[in-house]
């Protein structure tokens, strides 16, 4: 058998509804509520608020069976719902690859932006429906919903590249992302406050 198959994943044809942001056939869902994302939010008692009533759903990810394993190609929609913490849009919990490997995403509804971070630098592409936005290897990467709808984006990574979750927790990401009357702007990262 030839080293670039790897069993049980047979060649498949997926459908990509992009009006319902499904994939089909469909592997795991991930929904992430205000409670999973603690201490990125730089408003900690707007956080603890927000967590307190309702917990809401700031986003969700479906992928489809494709697995997460070196050489194989998963892909997955994320759909962040609209909404501000005391000012900071609702973004999702942001991740560096341990393993340093690119990774695409295409907008498909809705208006966001891909925030990048290499550690010194930070980087921000505007998605909107049709634009790929490219992570380099080496750069934490966070998506925000800057709209007032939902904000749905298509992604294409490494199996092996893994989520490093800490890696944001520790260091940021360059910038926050505020609602402004002219749609969005940027301050500099600072930790969460009480
Ligand atoms: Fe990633």
């Amino acid at each position: 058998m030839s080293d670039f198959i790897t069993p049980p994943v047979p060649p498949m044809t997926i459908h990509f509804d992009a009006q319902a942001g499904t994939l089909t056939p469909e592997g795991p869902v991930l929904e992430r509520r205000m409670s999973d994302l603690e201490g990125l939010f730089a408003d900690k008692g707007a956080w603890d608020e927000a967590v307190a009533n309702g917990n809401p759903v700031v986003y969700s990810v479906v992928s489809t069976p494709v697995p997460e394993v070196d050489r194989e190609l998963p892909q997955s929609i994320t759909t962040i719902e609209p909404g501000t913490t005391a000012g900071e849009f609702w973004m999702t919990k942001g991740h560096q690859h341990p393993n340093h490997q690119g990774e695409i995403y295409l907008g498909i509804s809705g208006q966001g932006g891909l925030l990048m971070f290499d550690g010194e630098n930070t980087s921000w592409v505007d998605m909107a429906p049709g634009v790929i936005g490219y992570i380099p290897p080496g750069w934490a990467h966070r998506s925000v919903n800057v709209g007032s709808e939902p904000y749905k984006f298509l992604a294409v990574y490494p199996g092996g590249a893994g989520h490093d979750y800490g890696w944001v927790l520790e260091n940021g990401m360059g910038q926050r992302v505020y609602s402004s009357d002219a749609g969005h702007e940027f301050a500099p990262f600072f930790a969460a406050q009480a």
